[in-house]
């Protein structure tokens, strides 16, 4: 097993694959239908030849394809939960989890509040919300048909199926008529001009996920334009973005007149979410 584990390692090493050990043991592990930090306790045990054709193909797919890890195993784990995803929806980022903790900044612990997630995935975002604050009532939305499939049935792997209202549509338009106190959004932000030069485990994520417009600034800005017809007097909008993208949002979000308009960063320091608060009825 060892023997395998680190061929495995230098074949994606070789392959420029920065997380070579790490998604060596990933793949093995689940080859082996075991935990990966049982690989190092049950290393003696022999590999079944059934088993290393699993670890061959899932090696292949890996190391020439490019395949990301997540979608081989079929799971990501975000704020601790246990999430299926499959190559209908973006594998959830660790710099997402900025957005969950400027999201519950905004919403004490016995919070009622209603909140909207635009653009919900593999219902990532919505299920942590619902997971932190117990009180809060959630509506998550998506373009995709099939990745709300699959966020329902994370929610109900996480007995949280209760908790989150799904609708299908174009950011707004299957809430309207609703308000929120909250909204919160990981929208497709990246620019068809750096289509060419992303890495290639990113071609294989639905490119409705990734891509808006020319500066993959198009969502950001219907999203600040149209969030005041669904915002609660208090309400507010938390945005996650890259970091380049931030001063403009910020600028668009004052223009239309939001207040408080507030930033939070990655521990380098790079602006990954934008927030901003709405007219408070009677305020300035
Ligand atoms: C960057 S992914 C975020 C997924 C998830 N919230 C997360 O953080 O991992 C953006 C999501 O927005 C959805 N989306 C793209 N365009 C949309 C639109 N116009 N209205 C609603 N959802 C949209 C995509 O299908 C995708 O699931």
């Amino acid at each position: 097993m060892l023997r395998l584990l680190r061929w495995t390692t230098d074949h994606f090493a070789q392959r420029g694959i920065e997380t070579a050990r790490l998604d060596a043991e990933c793949l093995l592990a689940h080859a082996l239908g075991m935990d990966r930090l049982r690989l190092y306790l049950d290393f003696e045990k022999p590999v079944t030849p059934a088993e290393r054709a699993v670890f061959r193909e899932l090696v292949r797919r890996r190391g020439a394809d490019r395949v990301p890890v997540a979608y081989l195993v079929g799971r990501r784990e975000f704020w601790s939960l246990p999430l299926r995803v499959s190559p209908d929806v973006l594998v959830p980022r660790p710099e997402t989890e900025i957005l969950v903790e400027a999201a519950l900044d905004l919403l004490p612990p016995e919070s009622e509040a209603r909140v909207l997630e635009i653009g919900t995935g593999s219902g990532a975002v919505a299920l942590a919300l619902a997971h932190e604050r117990p009180g809060i009532r959630l509506t998550a939305t998506d373009l995709s048909a099939a990745a709300l499939e699959l966020a329902g049935r994370n929610a109900d792997e996480l007995r949280m199926a209760e908790r989150i209202h799904w609708v299908q549509g174009h950011l707004f338009e299957p809430v309207e008529g609703e308000t929120f106190d909250l909204v919160v959004s990981n929208p497709p932000y990246v620019a068809e001009s750096q289509r060419a030069e992303l890495p290639p485990e990113l071609l294989h994520e639905p490119s409705e996920a990734l891509f808006a417009g020319p500066d993959g600034t198009e969502l950001l800005r219907e999203l600040v334009e149209g969030v005041s017809g669904v915002l609660a007097p208090a309400g507010a909008l938390a945005l996650e973005l890259s970091p380049e993208q931030a001063p403009r949002v910020a600028d668009w979000c004052r223009a239309r007149g939001l207040h408080n308009v507030s930033e939070r960063r990655d521990l380098s320091g790079r602006v990954r979410v934008v927030a901003a608060a709405h007219r408070v009825e009677g305020g300035a």
